[in-house]
């Protein structure tokens, strides 16, 4: 294959056919095309945005660059969860523990931090000994016993789709709706599953700032899926505030624990309803998702999970072991009102500039940092009363932090109402 008339077809407007995404997914997974041809492509495919059909023949060829997970011998339904990426969302802990704890199977891969999104890997990593790198065989059997089993990108499931999407994060070319869909589709090819719920995220701490593009996103995912095999779910939820009370990586983790362990609030609000309607759509009650939540189960699951791909349990007793930055600064109410603006974006931003995500391909992260979120659009809040806490690894990078984060917020005089969790369901 020539990889500079594969790059012109693109950006000169040209259709690209079914065979030459395969040979490309192929030659991307085994590293025989260099990073700048990749990237060049990425970045044609971004301006010049793929049709339907060529993002159907896109996610099969990156799900068949690898391995594709055998489900067979496990109990069905099998369900995987996916969120398109959003500021303080931790879900997925939630999530897969209430779902297994209801009974389904559910075999996941997840992605690292992209732009000034968080990435599940990154945060489940940060539990000390917590391994991503599940082999296929480990994931069937793992899930087979206590109904989740998660991994990175690996070299085995969708290599093409782990390659792009490193690329795409340095290249910014994030914000492409094909995409987009074809590297989510992709690894829930690979994955095996056969319902997947995705939660796409609308507002400035996700991909989709406008609901627009939210609602073409979803119901590409929708479709490309469903020419792909799958029955899809999609929610489209609001991003424009960081979801739940942290940003960060440990510190996500924590509040996970704490919404597994009973804490109220939006998260708990989203993982339930998340959960109830993937529950629905395979005929069972959705309320199963509540009780699983309320009767301890979905903890004792989380917690054999965890201790199953060799994190420390005693984070459940100790959230200590969960480290978080020394330094930390307080960012309080400029008045007294109505908070009407928590801006997730530049919550967002402000955690990779800590250490806490990305800015290139390979960077490492600090998992310690992190902002915690005392108030929600829509509370009271008190002139001089903390807003956010910055925890960073020095007090320069905290002040900094403090710095960008002061026109993210906004109070208003007159009550000011929460914006709904859902903001459409395809
Ligand atoms: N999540 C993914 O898995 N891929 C993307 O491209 C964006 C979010």
């Amino acid at each position: 294959m020539n990889i500079q008339d594969f790059i012109r077809v693109r950006r000169d407007k040209g259709k690209h056919t079914e065979a030459e995404l395969r040979e490309f997914c192929q030659l991307a997974a085994r590293a025989e095309i260099p990073d700048y041809q990749i990237s060049a492509w990425l970045m044609a495919a971004f301006l010049e945005p793929l049709s339907l059909d060529e993002t159907v023949w896109l996610t099969k060829a990156m799900a068949d660059s690898g391995e594709r997970l055998d489900l067979s011998g496990l109990k069905r339904p099998w369900l995987d969860k996916h969120s398109t990426g959003g500021v303080g969302d931790k879900t997925t802990m939630v999530v897969l523990p209430v779902l297994a704890a209801c009974g389904l199977t559910m075999v996941k891969m997840s992605g690292r931090g992209l732009g000034i999104t968080g990435g599940t890997v990154d945060k489940l990593e940060s539990i000390p000994g917590f391994r991503m790198d599940l082999s296929p065989t480990e994931l069937v059997s793992q899930a087979g016993q206590i109904g989740i089993a998660i991994t990175g990108q690996t070299a085995k499931l969708a290599p093409a789709d782990g390659a792009f999407y490193a690329l795409r994060d340095s290249v910014s070319a994030v914000e492409n709706i094909p995409l987009i869909a074809s590297s989510i589709l992709s690894k829930k090819l690979a994955g095996g599953a056969e319902v997947v719920s995705i939660d796409v995220k609308c507002g400035s701490g996700g991909f989709m700032t406008g609901f627009e593009s939210a609602r073409q996103l979803g119901e590409m995912l929708r479709e490309v899926g469903e020419r792909c095999g799958l029955k899809v779910l999609i929610e489209i939820t609001d991003m424009s505030q960081a979801l739940g009370r942290t940003v960060g990586n440990s510190i996500e983790v924590r509040e996970a624990i704490r919404v597994l362990q009973g804490e109220p609030g939006r998260l708990r609000d989203l993982c339930l309803i998340l959960s109830g309607r993937a529950l629905g759509a395979i005929g069972r009650d959705p309320d199963e998702a509540r009780q699983a939540l309320d009767s301890g189960q979905a903890l004792e699951k989380a917690k054999a999970w965890v201790g199953a791909q060799g994190g420390d349990v005693r984070i459940f007793e100790d959230e200590a072991l969960l480290a978080l930055a020394p330094e930390t600064l307080t960012l309080d109410a400029p008045v007294s009102g109505y908070l009407s603006r928590l801006d997730a974006g530049a919550l967002g931003r402000a955690v990779v500039a800590l250490g806490g995500g990305r800015e290139q391909k390979g960077d490492a992260i600090d998992p310690s940092v992190g902002i915690e979120v005392f108030a929600e659009v829509g509370d009271h809040v008190m002139v001089g009363r903390p807003l956010l806490k910055v925890y960073a690894r020095t007090n320069h990078e905290a002040y900094q932090a403090l710095l960008s984060l002061r026109p993210a917020v906004g109070v208003s005089q007159t009550p000011v109402s929460p914006p709904p969790l859902i903001l459409a369901a395809i």
